[in-house]
C-alpha cells in the first residue's frame, strides 16, 4: 500500500478566540502526555467521491469551526520547570494533512492496528519543540475503493478519551450542519486549580497513593528497560454476546457477599485479560503484578462535573496480586480485586491525589513521554498491564455528512500491555477487546483468551 500526501494545513479557529494561558490541572500532567491517535473507517456514498475535494473541503471548513468553542487544541503546550506544562491558547492551530492511498480498505484486514497503520495515523516527533507540535492532528487518507480513513492524533494533556470523543462527536455535529451539542468548559477550578494563593491552604494529602508508586518489575530485574525495548504486537479479538455471558456468569458465580452488586463486563473482561496475560507471560507464581485502570472521576466528585468539562479528570488506579494467585483462583476473586481498586476513587481520594500530585518537585516520573529507550517515566508493560475501558464513551455513530464510521478504533500498535474493550460495532452485547502484548507472548494470550472462556 503506497500512501501519497497532497499536502499539510494548518487549520485555525474560523473566528478571533480567547487569548491566554489556560492553567492545568495536576490530571492534565501526569500518565498519557503524548497524543493519542485513534482511527475512524468510512464508505462515502459515490455522491461524496466526486470531486475528492469534497470530503476534505467539508472537514478543513468545520474543523476550523469547531476549533472556536474548541480553542484550546489550537493551541501550544509549553514546559514549565519540574515537568510541569502550560497550555497557551493562541489559535496557532491544528495540522491536517491529506493522504491518497493505491490500496483498498480490504488491504487493512479487521482494521487492527499493524505498521502500515503509521502511513494513515498522523506521526508526532517529539523530537520537536513541545510548543512547535499543535494538539491535535488529523490524516485524511482517501482509499482507490473510495473509503476513507480519518485519524485524530489529541495530546492527553489536553483531552482525556471523555472529552476527545466529545470534541469529535461536536465536529461531527458541526460539518452536518448542525449547532454545536454540549458547549465545553473549561473552569479548571472544579480540579482546585487556580484558586486564590493567598486564600486558605488546600488541605495536604490526607490518604494513602499507591497509585503513584513504580509498577513491580520481573523478579530478578532491578529495572525495566530490556522489557521497555522488546518488539510488540497488538490484535482485536472478538468476543460475542454468549461469550461475555458466559465469562460474567463465571465471574459471578461465586461473588463474595461484601460485593452485592454483580461484576460489570469491564470487571470481568479486565479480570480475564489480566489472568491470560499472566499466564501468556509464563510468570513465576510468586511474580507480583499489577493492572491499571483508568477510572473517569467526572461523576464521583462532589458535585459531579457537569457535562462538557475539558481536560483530564480521569484518573489511574491499580488493582494488585500475584501472578499465581490470579491463575489459581477463581475469575470473581480477580474482578473483585478490580472492583476494589475502582471503588477508592471517590471524591476525597481524587483531591488527596491531586494534592500529593502538587507537591512533587518533579513530574517527570509520572509521565509517559520519558519513557521511550529509558528507565525514566511510567511504564506498565511486563509483568502489568493496563486495560482501558471505552464501554461507556460515545465512541460510535460519527456522521460527519456521509454516513457513520464502519470502524472505529485505536491507532497505534507498539505498546505491551496496552488493552482497550469496546462494545462491539458488529453485535449487540459483543465486545472488541485491543490488545498489546510482546511479540512472544502472543499467540499464547490468544489461546488462554478464548480456551478459558468456560462457565
Ligand atoms: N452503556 C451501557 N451500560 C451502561 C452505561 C452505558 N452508557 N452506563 C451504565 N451502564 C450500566 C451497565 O449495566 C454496566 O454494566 P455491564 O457492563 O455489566 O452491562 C454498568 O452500568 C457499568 O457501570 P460503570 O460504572 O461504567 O462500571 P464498569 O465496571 O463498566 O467500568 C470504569 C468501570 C472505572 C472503567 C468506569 O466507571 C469508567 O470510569 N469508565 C470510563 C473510562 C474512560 O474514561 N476511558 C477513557 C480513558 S482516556
Amino acid at each position: 500500500m503506497t500512501v501519497r500526501y497532497r499536502g499539510t494545513y494548518t487549520v485555525k479557529p474560523e473566528t478571533a478566540t480567547w487569548v491566554g494561558h489556560l492553567p492545568l490541572s495536576e490530571l492534565d500532567q501526569i500518565g498519557t502526555i503524548t497524543h493519542v491517535p485513534n482511527i475512524y473507517i468510512f464508505r462515502p456514498p459515490p455522491e461524496w467521491l466526486h470531486p475528492v475535494d469534497a470530503i476534505f473541503g467539508t472537514l478543513r471548513g468545520s474543523l476550523s469551526r469547531v476549533l472556536v468553542p474548541f480553542y484550546p487544541l489550537a493551541g501550544r503546550l509549553r514546559w514549565l520547570d519540574g515537568g510541569r506544562l502550560r497550555l497557551d491558547c493562541n489559535a496557532m492551530g491544528v495540522w491536517f494533512i491529506e493522504a491518497e492511498s493505491d490500496g483498498e480498505l480490504n488491504d487493512l484486514g479487521d482494521f487492527c492496528p499493524r505498521p502500515e497503520f503509521e502511513q494513515i495515523v498522523p506521526s508526532v516527533d517529539y523530537t520537536m519543540p513541545i510548543h512547535e507540535l499543535p494538539p491535535l492532528l488529523v490524516q485524511v487518507t482517501k482509499f482507490k475503493c473510495g473509503g476513507l480513513a480519518l485519524s485524530a492524533s489529541i495530546s492527553h494533556a489536553v483531552a482525556d478519551g471523555p472529552s476527545a470523543a466529545h470534541f469529535m462527536t461536536e465536529w461531527a455535529r458541526l460539518a452536518r450542519g448542525e449547532p454545536l451539542g454540549i458547549e465545553p468548559y473549561y473552569d479548571r477550578k472544579v480540579l482546585w486549580v487556580g484558586e486564590d494563593p493567598t486564600g486558605p491552604l488546600l488541605p495536604p494529602p490526607n490518604l494513602e497513593h499507591s497509585e503513584f508508586d513504580h509498577p513491580p518489575l520481573l523478579i530478578g530485574h532491578t529495572s525495566d528497560l530490556e522489557q521497555r525495548k522488546k518488539k510488540t504486537t497488538m490484535v482485536m479479538l472478538k468476543l460475542t454476546k454468549t461469550q461475555v455471558e458466559t465469562l460474567k456468569n463465571a465471574a459471578n458465580k461465586d461473588r463474595a457477599g461484601h460485593h452485592p452488586r454483580p461484576y460489570t463486563r469491564y470487571e470481568t473482561m479486565s479480570a480475564h485479560i489480566w489472568r491470560c496475560a499472566c499466564k501468556a507471560r509464563k510468570h513465576k507464581p510468586e511474580q507480583p503484578t499489577t493492572l491499571c485502570i483508568c477510572v473517569d472521576a467526572r461523576s464521583r466528585l462532589r458535585p459531579s462535573l457537569k457535562p462538557g468539562y475539558f481536560g483530564n479528570a480521569t484518573f489511574d488506579v491499580a488493582a494488585a496480586g500475584t501472578s499465581g494467585e490470579l491463575a489459581s483462583s477463581p475469575l470473581g476473586c480477580t474482578s473483585s480485586k478490580i472492583r476494589e481498586a475502582i471503588e477508592t476513587v471517590t471524591h476525597d481520594h481524587v483531591r488527596s491525589a491531586i494534592e500529593h500530585i502538587r507537591r512533587q518537585p518533579d513530574l517527570t516520573m509520572f509521565q509517559d513521554l520519558h519513557a521511550l529507550g529509558s528507565t525514566q517515566g511510567l511504564f506498565y508493560g511486563n509483568p502489568n498491564l493496563g486495560v482501558v475501558s471505552w464501554l461507556t464513551l460515545l465512541v460510535y455513530g460519527l456522521d460527519f455528512g456521509w454516513g457513520r464510521e464502519i470502524h472505529m478504533g485505536p491507532g497505534n500498535h507498539d505498546f505491551d500491555g496496552d488493552c482497550l474493550v469496546l462494545p462491539s460495532l458488529e453485535e449487540e452485547g459483543g465486545l472488541v477487546v485491543a490488545v498489546g502484548l510482546k511479540i512472544a507472548h502472543m499467540e499464547d494470550f490468544k489461546k488462554f483468551f478464548y480456551e478459558d472462556i468456560v462457565d
